[in-house]
């Protein structure tokens, strides 16, 4: 009796699960009908299609709003796990999804224009757009009016205006840089092991360098190094003793913000991978073939140290786009701001009325992550349809005011009367919306060779862990977090596909 039921239940969940898939692909290759949004109402221009906007559009009431997007990138991308894109655990595409078919599935019509925003007038209420792509059509630079304007354009790569960093070394943040890197480094191989090269020159070309000791830093240098043990070194056994991955941190530890046990945990782990983690060591100088680094030797004087490479990844963090220096520059109360837009607990950016700035590009006192970035998105949405429904809550109190005092009868005024009492107790109870709060729930990292390290918080308190089940883990809160059901089923295949025939290490 106890397997026939159990059967049948899995049996029944199979059959729910599949029509559940089914539906979710279905709703999302037939749109519904949309319609324009009344012309009379505000201008909302979002700019940027990254976690912070993107998570705004998700739940905005684009019928309350002509809502017009602005962005260079026409989708959204799942940046947690592009690191495996460098090494091609997992293809780019499906981590992306194309802005399009996302805002054809909103309720009222939203305006995408392909585009980069070279500057926000703050007093005109304009800014202004530039068309980067390849084709041009009769314009390519206009500008746009707004009401009410987002700032998600996140953040730049950080050099510190260390010289040759951007000639000579690869960046990890979009999704060219990690096809680049994954070219680059099939480029090293096949070089190394070309016609009579020199040992030394083998040795540098196979030479992998990853600056900076962050979790970007450090998932590269984890998935790098599993490409290397799971697929490069079967398929040209020759480089076998001579790759080599080197993390360079200037910090006394990487991933500063985990505990101080999952550091360590990170540490061993590393060791045994055969990555070479060298912190306190500070990059100075990018050659094309070398780097120089500064370090403290054991008697406490600064050394100065040339490191070969053949692949540089430079992943030192986050620096102001110039979009956002110039709005800054603008606003006399952003004087003092540094790391980016200075915003009070609703996200508007202090010193303004009608601009509010998500994610990276703003400071609201928390880490620049995805995390922050889709809680303050949601937030916005949450407060733009309250701020509708207040205007028109607004405008029919005021028609029944005039209604009020036209009645010809008490009972019709009476009638009235009740009627504003409910609604003014409604506009209360939706002007009611309070400040944004982040909760922050956890951080995860994969460090290589199947193992993850994870901060999560719990109702009791903090559980830091580390290693395989922790892997586990990791996958299935990044596949539960893929922007769509697609997503999720193209990157199971892709782990699938990596698990059954490899990594594939042709060179483009
Ligand atoms: P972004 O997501 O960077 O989006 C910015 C958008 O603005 C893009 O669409 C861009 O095209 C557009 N844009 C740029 N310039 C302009 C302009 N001038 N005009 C108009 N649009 C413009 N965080 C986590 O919490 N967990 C993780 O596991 C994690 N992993 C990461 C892995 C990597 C490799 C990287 C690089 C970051 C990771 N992060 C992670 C951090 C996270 O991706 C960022 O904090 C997050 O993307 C910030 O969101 P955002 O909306 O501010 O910016
Ligand atoms: P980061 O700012 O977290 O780390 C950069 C590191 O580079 C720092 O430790 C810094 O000391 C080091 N550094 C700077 N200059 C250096 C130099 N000249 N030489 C040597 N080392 C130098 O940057 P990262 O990793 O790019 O992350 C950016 C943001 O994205 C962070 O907020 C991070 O939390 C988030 N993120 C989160 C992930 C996750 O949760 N799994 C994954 C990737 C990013």
């Amino acid at each position: 009796g106890f397997f026939r039921w159990t059967w049948r239940l899995t049996y029944l969940s199979a059959i729910g699960g599949t029509l559940y898939i089914g539906y979710g692909i279905y709703q999302g290759r037939t749109p519904a009908e949309q319609y324009d949004p009344d012309p009379s109402k505000k201008t909302l221009v979002v700019l940027g299609t990254g976690w912070g906007s993107v998570s705004l559009l998700k739940k905005l009431d684009t019928e309350n709003y002509n809502v017009i997007v602005v962005s260079p990138r026409n989708y959204f991308l799942f940046t947690p796990l592009l690191p495996s894109c460098t090494t091609g655990t997992i293809e780019h595409r499906s981590i992306m999804e194309p802005i399009r078919s996302f805002l054809r599935h909103k309720k009222a019509a939203v305006k995408y224009y392909e585009a980069e925003c070279t500057k926000i007038d703050y007093e005109n209420k304009m800014i202004y757009i530039n068309d980067e792509s390849e084709i041009k059509g009769s314009t390519s630079a206009t500008e746009v009016p707004f009401d009410m304007l987002v700032v998600g354009v996140g953040a730049e790569n950080a050099t510190f205006g260390i010289p040759g960093v951007r000639e000579h070394g690869c960046f990890l943040k979009e999704v060219p840089d990690a096809q680049k890197i994954r070219k680059r480094i099939m480029d090293c191989v096949e070089t190394a092991t070309f016609k009579d090269q020199s040992p030394e020159e083998v040795k540098r070309l196979l030479h992998m360098v990853v600056v900076g000791g962050g979790p970007t830093g450090v998932e590269f240098a984890g998935e790098l190094q599993d490409f290397f043990e799971n697929d490069l070194r079967k398929w040209i056994p020759e480089i076998s003793n001579n790759f080599h991955v080197t993390l360079v941190e200037a910090l006394p530890n990487v991933l500063p913000m985990f505990s101080k046990n999952l550091i360590d945990y990170t540490e061993q782990t590393f060791k045994e991978e055969t990555i070479d983690i060298r912190t306190k060591t500070m990059v100075k100088r990018v050659e094309e073939k070398f780097i120089e680094a500064e370090y403290t030797d054991a008697s406490g004087k600064k050394v100065l140290e040339k490191i070969p490479y053949g692949l540089l990844v430079w992943a030192t963090g986050n620096a102001l786009k110039p979009v956002v220096k110039d709005l800054m520059s603008q606003i006399p109360a952003q004087k003092d701001s540094r790391r980016g837009l200075a915003v009070n607990e609703y996200l508007v950016v202090k010193g303004t009325e009608n601009i509010w700035a998500v994610g990276d590009c703003a400071i609201a006192n928390y880490a620049p992550t995805a995390q922050v970035a889709s809680q303050e998105g949601s937030f916005l949405a949450r407060l733009f349809n309250q701020m509708a429904k207040t205007d028109s809550i607004e405008t029919e109190l005021a028609e029944l005011s005039t209604t009020q005092e036209k009645a010809p009868s008490k009972d019709l005024r009476d009638e009235a009367f009740g009627k504003i009492k409910d609604l003014q107790k409604r506009l209360r109870r939706v002007k009611s919306i309070g400040p944004f709060e982040y909760s922050h729930q956890g951080s995860l990292a994969y460090i290589g060779s199947e193992k993850a390290v994870a901060d999560i918080s719990w109702l009791t308190g903090n559980l830091a862990t580390g290693g395989q089940l922790t892997y586990f883990f990791w996958r299935s809160a990044y596949l539960s977090m893929c922007f769509s059901t697609r997503n999720r089923i193209l990157v199971i295949m892709d782990w699938l596909k990596t698990q059954v025939f490899g990594r594939d290490v042709s060179r483009e």
